[in-house]
C-alpha cells in the first residue's frame, strides 16, 4: 500500500542490516572517534573529491548544518519554490541560522542564473538580506535532473559573486546512476562547495552525510549545538561504507530509476502522460479526483500539486515489476 508513497518507505537492504551487524561488536570510541567512521570519511572524500565529511541522522539537518558555518543572520539562500529547504523543512535554516531561505520561480524546480540575477541586486543594500548561497537539488524535487554543464554554470556564477553553491542530495544516487557519472563529476569537478549526502532514500536504515569541498572549522559545533552529533556514529559510518564503498549505491538507485520508467511506460499506454521529464525515481502524473480518490483506498501516495491534479509517484531500489503491474491492475479499476 505504502510502495508508492515515498522511497523512505522502503525497508533497510539487508546489506546495510549486515554492516550494521558487524560493527555491532564489542566497543568503539563514540562521537565519530571511531575507525570506521574515519574510514567512511576517507571514503566520501574519495569518491567526491571532498575535503571533510560528517554523519547526521536526516536530510534536513544535513541541509541546515551544513550550510550553517557559512551564513549570518542577515544572509539568504536562494533556492527553487519547490526546494524541500524552502518548503518541507519547517523553517529549520531560519530557526538554526537566523538567515532567510529566498525561493525563486522555477518551471521545472531548477534554478537558472537569469532567475537569480536580479535577486543580486540586494547585495550591499544593508536594508536586504544578502544572499550567500545559492541551492539547488540534484535531482529535484520533481525528479529532473541538473546537467554537469548547469552545475558549473550556477557554481561559477555563485563564485563570481561571492556565494556557494550547495547541493541537496538527498537523492544523489538516483542522479548520478542516471546521468551515468561518478560522484567526483557532480560536485568537485563542476564547483559544488557543500553536499547533502542522501543515504535513507536508498536503502539505508537513517543517515545523511555532510560533504564539504570547502573547509570549514566551525562544523563541529554546529552539529553538536544542532543536536546531531551521534554518539554511536559507528552505526552510521558501517552504512555509508557498504552503500558508497561498493556498488551497492549504484545497483539500488539504478533499479529505482528503471522501476519509475516501467512505471511511467504503463501510465503512457494509459493516456496518463508524465507531468514532468521521468529522468530519476519520480512519476509525478495528473490524476483525476475521482480516479485518485478509488486508488488512494488502496494506495497510498501523495497529491503534489491540487490545482493541476498532478501526483506523485515514487519508485524505490524495493520496487518489483509485479508491484508496478498490480498497481496499474488497480488504476484501470479506478478509471472504469
Ligand atoms: C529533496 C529532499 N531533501 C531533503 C530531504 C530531507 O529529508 P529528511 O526527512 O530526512 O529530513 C528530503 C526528504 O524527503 C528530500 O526529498
Amino acid at each position: 500500500m505504502f510502495g508508492f508513497a515515498s522511497d523512505n518507505t522502503a525497508p533497510v537492504h539487508p546489506r546495510i542490516f549486515e554492516a550494521m551487524q558487524k560493527a555491532n561488536m564489542g566497543y568503539y570510541p563514540s562521537y565519530g572517534e571511531d575507525l570506521l567512521t574515519e574510514r567512511a570519511v576517507r571514503l566520501l572524500c574519495k569518491l567526491t573529491g571532498a575535503k571533510n565529511a560528517f554523519f547526521v541522522h536526516t536530510g534536513t539537518s544535513a541541509n541546515i548544518l551544513g550550510m550553517a558555518p557559512f551564513l549570518r543572520p542577515y544572509n539568504s539562500v536562494l533556492c527553487s519554490h519547490i526546494a524541500h529547504i524552502n518548503t518541507h523543512e519547517c523553517g529549520a535554516l531560519q530557526r538554526a541560522t537566523g538567515a532567510r531561505v529566498l525561493p525563486i520561480l522555477t518551471k521545472d524546480g531548477k534554478l537558472r542564473t537569469e532567475d537569480i540575477r536580479p535577486q543580486l541586486n540586494a547585495t550591499g543594500n544593508y536594508h536586504e538580506s544578502q544572499p550567500a548561497i545559492i541551492s539547488i537539488t540534484q535531482p529535484t524535487e520533481i525528479g529532473t535532473l541538473y546537467s554537469l554543464a548547469e552545475i558549473k554554470e550556477l557554481a561559477d556564477f555563485a563564485h563570481k559573486h561571492g556565494l556557494l553553491l550547495h547541493m541537496d542530495g538527498a537523492r544523489f544516487s538516483q542522479a548520478a546512476a542516471a546521468l551515468g557519472i561518478n560522484p567526483e563529476d557532480m560536485t568537485s569537478q563542476q564547483g559544488v562547495d557543500i553536499l547533502s549526502l542522501g543515504g535513507a532514500k536508498n536503502g539505508l536504515m537513517y543517515g545523511e552525510a555532510i560533504v564539504f569541498f570547502k573547509h570549514t572549522d566551525e562544523i563541529r559545533y554546529h552539529i553538536k549545538q544542532g543536536m546531531q552529533l551521534a554518539s554511536k556514529m559507528r552505526y552510521i559510518a558501517a552504512q555509508f561504507l557498504e552503500l558508497y564503498g561498493t556498488d551497492l549505491w549504484l545497483e539500488l538507485a539504478g533499479k529505482a530509476n528503471k522501476m519509475a520508467k516501467i512505471l511511467e511506460k504503463g501510465l503512457d499506454a494509459r493516456g496518463i502522460k508524465a507531468a514532468y521529464p521521468v529522468e530519476t525515481n519520480a512519476v509525478f502524473v495528473p490524476l483525476n479526483p475521482a480516479t485518485r480518490e478509488k486508488l488512494l483506498k488502496k494506495y497510498m501516495f501523495y497529491v503534489w500539486e491540487e490545482e493541476k491534479d498532478i501526483c506523485r509517484l515514487m519508485c524505490s531500489y524495493h520496487t518489483e515489476e509485479k508491484e508496478i503491474e498490480d498497481f496499474l491492475a488497480a488504476l484501470d479499476e479506478a478509471m472504469c
